[in-house]
């Protein structure tokens, strides 16, 4: 059974619509996922809706339903939404399913049993909208807690707690000796920071039934729920063990209940997150996996936050970006293009209408969407739409950017590998100009160089539409229809040149980014 490459991200609190941060997440890992399959390796990606929780609870009881009809309904909009994305997961994770609700609980009985966790009383303060217990060293200089912890309140109350303290040097040794483990590295250097400068508290797992009974029951305790973030996490490996994958089954001694697959997916190759979440994938989860004896994942990829004209994304104050709005509008190619164009996965981002509507007219429609269009329109005219004989002069150009391309997607440096596929458009664009195939086409005795040109065009578009598959889908797909070829270009081995057949016909054209210039 051979490993595919196993690619995660977080799992969405079901509370509301889904928003741009959310779309960009998901939109990484398809990518990172599509370009996997391209370069021949079979890819598994997982996303999906973390439903438990307070949050969700609040969010249900505020729309007056009970919490999983409330999940039900939104999870539906949220499938849907992952579909408006061309997201390629090949499955869909809701933490309220049976065969996620039975491995969280194999996983509490397990670690009970062998004396991680301890009861304790607790009294102090717990911020209800983060979910979390405060200390002393969470308050601000002036003594407050930081508004974003929202309502603060002083609780009393019996609770489960993980033990930490005895993983903690481990951990610390772990990402020393595996400096991929974070990425990129300043988050990595955070994390190390905070575990060599504090001593971990223990991880409460628990909240009592009498505050929240929207989870998943302790095992060994039915006057509790599951703590939402130990409920969470293990959805990425609650999804292998439903699909009989044997390093989870073996570790937790798991029989799935139903099971029709057998996938080998764990370790995970990468789990995409956001940077708030660091803390819970970089210390947490390892240390779970740990307890469990299972290895930890390869690589946690975090990316950045979005903003919108240098504000917060709020619903609130109507700060928001409305993915389906943009796409119902530009076509989700444009979206993807843009968000992964426009920031590298690591530092923050600032979204605008202007920079958005900028790059598509200058990189979508001017770019690309031109040098197709003309170069294709030009073999329609001047050669009925027949390709002429192999020429080779764009093929160094074409294979540079080719293997560039492949070296990038092979360490998810997406946006570099955008800006080497666009520096090919470039000079495709400039090569249109140079040789200027409308003047050659008045002049007769300049029929071979303009088959030579023309050959070469339609070539490095073909070329073209192999690279930009992972990214723009949809595009790469009429790409290869409007050149004639029937498929997908879904396989990174075609970027080689001299595929295209001559004599074979082109097919019919239409610009793929219509200019929006009203
Ligand atoms: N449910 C938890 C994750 C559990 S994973 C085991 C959660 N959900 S969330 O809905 O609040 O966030 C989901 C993802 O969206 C996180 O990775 C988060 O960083 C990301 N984003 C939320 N807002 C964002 C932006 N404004 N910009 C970019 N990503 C952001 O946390």
């Amino acid at each position: 059974m051979s490993k595919p490459f196993y690619i995660t991200t977080a799992i969405d609190y079901v509370n509301g619509q889904p928003h741009l941060g959310h779309a960009y997440e998901k939109i990484i890992a398809d990518v990172a996922a599509r370009a996997r399959r391209s370069l021949g390796q079979e890819a598994f990606f997982l996303t999906g809706l973390d439903e438990h929780g307070q949050k969700v609870q609040q969010a249900a009881v505020a729309n007056g339903k009970a919490p999983q009809v409330y999940c039900d309904e939104l999870a539906a909009l949220w499938k849907a939404f992952a579909a408006r994305l061309d997201l390629t997961n090949n499955d869909f994770v809701r933490t309220t399913e049976p065969r996620h609700k039975e491995v969280v609980q194999k996983i509490l009985s397990k670690l009970y049993a062998q004396g991680h966790f301890y009861k304790e009383l607790y009294r102090g303060f717990y911020s209800l909208r983060e979910e979390t217990f405060l200390t002393e060293r969470d308050r601000l200089p002036d003594g407050a807690f930081d508004p974003a912890y929202g309502e603060v309140v002083e609780l009393e109350e019996e609770n489960y707690y993980f033990k930490l303290k005895p993983h903690q040097t481990w951990l610390i040794d772990y990402i020393e000796n595996n400096p991929s483990f974070v990425s990129p590295d300043y988050h990595r250097n955070g994390v190390l920071g905070f575990l060599r400068n504090n001593v971990l508290e223990d991880l409460c797992i628990s909240r009592p039934i009498s505050r929240l009974n929207w989870g998943i029951p302790l095992p060994f305790d039915p006057n509790f729920v599951t703590y939402v973030w130990f409920d969470a996490l293990v959805n990425y490996v609650s999804v292998p063990a439903a699909l009989a994958d044997p390093t989870v089954l073996g570790a937790l001694n798991h029989q799935p209940t139903t099971t029709n697959d057998r996938l080998s997916l764990w370790p995970a190759d990468v789990h995409v997150i956001g940077k708030d979440i660091l803390k819970f994938h970089s210390v947490y989860w390892p240390m779970m996996l740990k307890a469990m004896g299972l290895p930890l994942p390869k690589q946690i990829l975090v990316h950045g936050w979005w903003q919108k004209d240098g504000q917060k994304l709020s619903k609130s104050t109507g700060n928001i970006v409305d993915p389906i709005a943009v796409i119902d509008q530009w076509g989700v190619d444009a979206f993807r293009f843009y968000v992964l164009r426009e920031l590298d996965i690591g530092p923050d981002g600032n979204w605008t209408d202007a920079g958005f509507s900028a790059r598509y007219s200058a990189e979508l429609a001017n770019g690309l969407g031109n040098l197709v269009n003309r170069s294709l329109s030009m073999l329609k005219r001047y050669r009925n739409g027949l390709v002429p004989p192999l020429a080779n002069e764009l093929a160094p150009d074409a294979e540079n950017a080719a293997a560039q391309t492949r070296a990038l997607l092979e360490q998810n440096q997406l946006q570099g590998a955008l800006q080497a596929i666009w520096s090919l458009v470039t000079r495709a664009n400039q090569y249109v100009d140079h040789t200027a195939p409308f003047k050659l086409a008045k002049d007769p005795s300049k029929a071979g160089r303009l088959d030579e040109v023309l050959y070469n065009l339609a070539e490095l578009c073909r070329i073209l539409a192999v690279l930009l598959w992972p990214f723009l889908p949809g595009t790469a797909a009429k790409m290869y229809a409007q050149l004639g070829l029937s498929g997908v270009p879904d396989k990174f081995s075609a970027a080689r040149w001299g595929a295209l057949t001559p004599s074979q016909t082109i097919g019919t054209l239409a610009p793929l980014f219509p200019r929006k210039d009203d």
